[in-house]
């Protein structure tokens, strides 16, 4: 067994009251004798029973072994040989499953995958925030219109966004709903990554028609144009480009908020192989900024799965903290089963992450740090709809590649909200989308989500980083 994360011994740790906590026993259930914070208030709590007890009887959505692998990926990562991107969805919709809009999502995940690999040579591990992305924490409780209180929209798995008694009232049903949706959606992804659509050969039919004609789109295809030259090169070689599982089907992970512990914990499942229990929702799960607290229900549930786990960094955490939440989360400073997914907002990244993560650095914790320049960046247009810059994402994930290559620590991921759509909801980027256009094709039902091109514009930007940080950290072997 690898020994704990612990702070040196020649330097007392002033936290070390708060590691004790990570010896308590834990059960699948343990996180009930704690307070779960974003939680609905279900208004039949007999009704959420038989629901649980339903889907404790469902199949598992995916398998221990599929979260070891990505655990596995994720130790690349976290050694500094690979990427993290983790995109999707801010909420996936019960209105919006369709193939094509699955599709279209992993349509451009995978270009912004070939983009990073082919222009920074580093292999990139694609994680979805898809398959079970459906709840969502509030800053608000309720919501107020013209004197009308009804509790906030949570996401399609505990109401719904339409301004109504019954709409808006948690009905758990949505569990069951919510778990299907993630079978069919899952169902279709494993089809396409594995069943010849995300074959190499394919790299052109990624770039969707709306996309090809803007600048981006362009740029793509002359990379496009080059790796199919190298793939014909290979041909004529007389390598077997069918035989070849890295060139036919890609490893595609799903993963979202472990928010509604009732269905995180009707979904664990003990593994046969290892005797670990896993939350089988999905392969990775996270811990929102809103539910990080180190004696809360969300950080017990989490530590007593084997999955990867995530765990939002915002501008409010402490060092002292974030080294208590490091060793509750990973007690066994395992590289790849910890994702530190900093959100600070563009002006606040330069002035809060660096101590962070120098901190851990100097603690020696095995974490992948990853940047999502979303969530620090919304703000409410002067139309009333919630919004981003472009500009604001791109200068975070900059600084936070800055900040790494001052450090000397490996900038790991990119976390980041997109739909495949050509959707007009954050400002700018290669359209220059304006204020005055939000109201085109605004469709999200919770946060902005980054375009098809905008995506890609951002992954070209990435890539650049990477090149540039490979370029100053000449030792690093990627
Ligand atoms: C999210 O990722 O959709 C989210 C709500 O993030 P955060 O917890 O960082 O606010
Ligand atoms: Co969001």
């Amino acid at each position: 067994m690898q020994p704990r994360l612990r702070l040196p011994a020649h330097r007392p740790s002033p936290y070390a009251w708060m590691m004790e906590s990570t010896a308590l026993d834990w059960t699948p259930s343990s996180w009930r004798a704690r307070h779960a914070a974003q939680s609905p208030t279900w208004p039949d709590l007999e009704h959420l029973s038989r629901v649980e007890a339903e889907l404790a009887t469902k199949p598992p959505l995916v398998f221990a072994g599929e979260a070891r692998r990505l655990q596995e990926h994720l130790a690349l990562v976290a050694q500094g040989k690979a990427f993290l991107l983790q995109a999707g969805d801010c909420a996936e919709s019960f209105h919006e499953g369709s193939a094509d809009s699955i599709r279209d999502k992993l349509k451009v995940i995978l270009q912004m995958a070939v983009a990073l690999t082919y222009a920074a040579g580093v292999p990139v591990i694609k994680v979805g925030r898809i398959a079970g992305q459906f709840a969502k924490p509030r800053s608000d409780e309720f919501e107020e219109r013209d004197g009308v209180r009804l509790d906030s929209f949570r996401g399609h798995i505990v109401n719904d966004e339409e301004f109504d008694a019954d709409a808006r009232r948690p009905n758990p049903e949505r569990m069951l709903a919510a778990y299907h949706q993630s079978v069919a959606t899952l169902n279709l992804l494993r089809a396409f990554t594995t069943g010849g659509f995300a074959a190499l050969s394919r790299v052109h039919a990624w770039n969707q028609e709306f996309v090809a004609n803007s600048l981006e789109g362009k740029r793509y295809e002359v990379v496009a144009d080059e790796i199919e030259r190298a793939l014909q090169f290979m041909k004529a070689c007389g390598i077997d480009l069918h035989d070849d599982n890295a060139l036919q089907a890609v490893d595609f992970y799903t993963s979202h908020e472990s928010l509604i512990l009732p269905y995180e914990q009707a979904l664990t499942r003990r593994d046969s192989l290892s005797g670990d229990w896993y939350d089988c929702s999905a392969h990775m799960l996270w811990i929102g900024d809103r539910t990080r607290q180190i004696d809360g229900a969300h950080v017990e549930f989490l530590r007593g799965v084997a999955n990867p786990v995530g765990l939002k960094v915002g501008p409010s955490m402490g060092v002292g903290e974030l080294v208590a939440l490091v060793n509750a989360l990973n007690p066994h400073n395992v590289a790849g089963r910890l994702t530190l997914i900093a959100r600070m907002g563009h002006d606040r990244i330069a002035d809060k992450l660096p101590t962070l993560v120098q901190a851990l650095s100097d603690e020696g914790a095995n974490v992948v740090w990853a940047c999502d320049p979303m969530h620090g960046n919304t703000f409410v247009a002067s139309g009333g709809q919630k919004t981003r810059r472009f500009d604001d994402v791109l200068s975070e994930t900059a600084q936070f590649f800055d900040i790494h290559q001052g450090l000397g620590t490996w900038p790991g991921g990119l976390h980041i909200e997109l739909t495949g759509d050509n959707v007009t909801e954050c400002l700018g980027g290669g359209s220059r989308l304006a204020e005055g256009d939000l109201d085109l094709n605004y469709t999200s039902i919770c946060d902005p989500r980054l375009n098809a091109t905008q995506s890609l514009d951002m992954a070209f930007h990435v890539a650049e980083f990477l090149q540039r940080y490979s370029g100053a950290n000449g030792a690093r072997s990627l």
